[in-house]
């Protein structure tokens, strides 16, 4: 098992090549089973779950080769239609993979993904939409059976602006009979990524970034290279790291359009933020402005994968602020730990009510998901002392390269072997 060693209080000063975004390329790997022949995809990040989904495309039958952050993907050999359970519990949103096989026009069969530690996380809107495509679905036993049938394309309104089901309608639908219109579909910039993918190969997606997506099937996807986005969640996660500790970081990839409320949501906080040629820049002194009331929203809102990292932030603010998480429902499981460490938080449901304080002090903190990991390591930067983070298999999943890329910018922090871990008592 690993942990994370961090001793606290170093500036962050330097320039980051913002990884590419997971929640982009997720969906768009998927999407490669719709093209036949071989398709080429860059600026994959190198993250667990990314390898997750590589494997399960391969269990597929697609021949997939990795080239340092390049993805070969050549799905003609496609010729398995059950997803191995294993899988899918392993990252919940395999599901995303449903909508793309359906248009392969094969049976499906995949075991129910369940929730995860942020939430039960059904997929009720994904298997109502699919239904109105067509699609012949059966639930039994944990499991969910998809019959072949040619889909046709029809007007969906989705009760809620779901990412996930926003994506699997949009891949079950570009290669089926008709249009297909998404409305009240998610907003969020890896939707516009993913439509960008499929129209390369020839699909015909407008309309992603609004809440309103039209889909006019074609015959067959070709194949096509494309570049994924950069990730706005991991620029924000070092944006906030840097106003944490003070200091000067440029963030390569990302804009100020893309990055949205977040970049709002540091100016508000009191760190100096600058647009330039191909990125951003963020200057601070370390000195955080508290937030009166921070209410995550699906987007254009502020992202519920920032909460966390800047819920930690705020900890040290000159003030108190109010964060309410309305997304998930459990997605505060950064709170308990950040108190070993001196934070001054308490919750009532769904809002966290933070007095920052001056100091935070190292400790020997457990990360139980992927971003209240990555909010552990940024209140570790600034903790006075060392703190030992556990449970860094959860942050793996969706930083590539955490430690080195912080390590460059300054920080004291390296991620270990840790011959016997001890579950920090939570
Ligand atoms: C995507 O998850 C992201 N994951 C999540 O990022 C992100 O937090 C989320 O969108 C919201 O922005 C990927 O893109 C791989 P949703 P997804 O469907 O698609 C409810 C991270 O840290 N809902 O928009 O699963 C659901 O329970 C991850 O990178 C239903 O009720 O999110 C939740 O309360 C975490 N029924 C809300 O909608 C459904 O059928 C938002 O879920 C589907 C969703």
């Amino acid at each position: 098992m690993l942990k994370c060693v961090v001793n606290g209080s170093n500036k962050l000063y330097g320039d980051v090549r913002v990884q590419g975004s997971k929640n982009a390329s997720l969906p768009i790997l998927a999407a490669a089973i719709l093209c036949e022949g071989e398709t080429v995809i860059h600026n994959i990040p190198d993250i667990t779950d990314i390898g997750i989904m590589l494997n399960l495309l391969r269990e597929l039958g697609c021949k997939v080769t990795e080239e340092g952050k390049s993805v070969i993907i050549n799905s003609m050999e496609l010729n398995c239609m059950y997803v191995r359970d294993e899988l899918v519990a392993q990252m919940r949103s395999s599901i995303i993979i449903l909508g793309a096989l359906l248009s392969r026009g094969q049976d499906v069969k995949i075991s129910y993904p369940g929730g995860c530690s942020i939430g039960l996380r059904p997929i009720d809107l994904h298997l109502k939409a699919l239904k109105k495509l067509g699609a012949d679905i059966r639930e039994e036993n944990g499991y969910i059976f998809c019959k072949a049938t040619r889909l046709k394309g029809a007007d969906i309104s989705l009760d809620f602006p779901s990412v996930g089901a926003t994506e699997n309608i949009i891949l079950a639908s570009a290669t089926a009979e008709g249009t297909c219109v998404i409305r009240n579909a998610a907003k969020e910039p890896e939707i516009i990524d993913l439509q960008g993918y499929l129209n390369a190969c020839g699909a015909r997606v407008s309309g992603a970034g609004t809440d309103t997506v039209t889909v006019t099937g074609v015959p067959k996807l070709r194949c096509s290279e494309y570049t994924i986005m950069a990730d706005r969640i991991a620029a924000g996660t070092y944006m906030a790291a840097c106003h944490m500790t003070g200091g000067d970081v440029f963030l390569r990839g990302v804009t100020r359009e893309g990055i949205g409320a977040i970049y709002d949501t540091m100016l508000a906080a009191g760190a100096d933020m600058r647009e330039q040629r191909d990125g951003l820049r963020i200057s601070s002194d370390g000195r955080v402005k508290p937030i009166d009331k921070l209410t995550t929203m699906p987007y254009p809102g502020f992202p519920t994968d920032m909460q966390p990292q800047i819920s930690t932030m705020l900890c040290v603010a000159d003030g108190v602020s109010i964060v309410k998480e309305t997304i998930f429902e459990n997605r505060f499981r950064h709170i308990v730990q950040l108190l070993k460490m001196g934070a001054d938080i308490t919750t009532e449901g769904n809002t966290a009510i933070i007095k920052g304080v001056s100091h935070l002090y190292g400790a020997r903190v457990y990360a139980e998901d992927l971003r209240a990991g990555a909010a552990l390591i940024i209140a570790a930067l600034r903790a006075e002392g060392q703190s030992e983070i556990y449970g860094v298999n959860y942050i793996l999943r969706g930083y590539d390269d955490i430690d080195g890329t912080l390590r460059a910018l300054g920080a004291d922090i390296k991620i270990v072997e840790n011959i016997k871990e001890e579950r920090a008592s939570v």
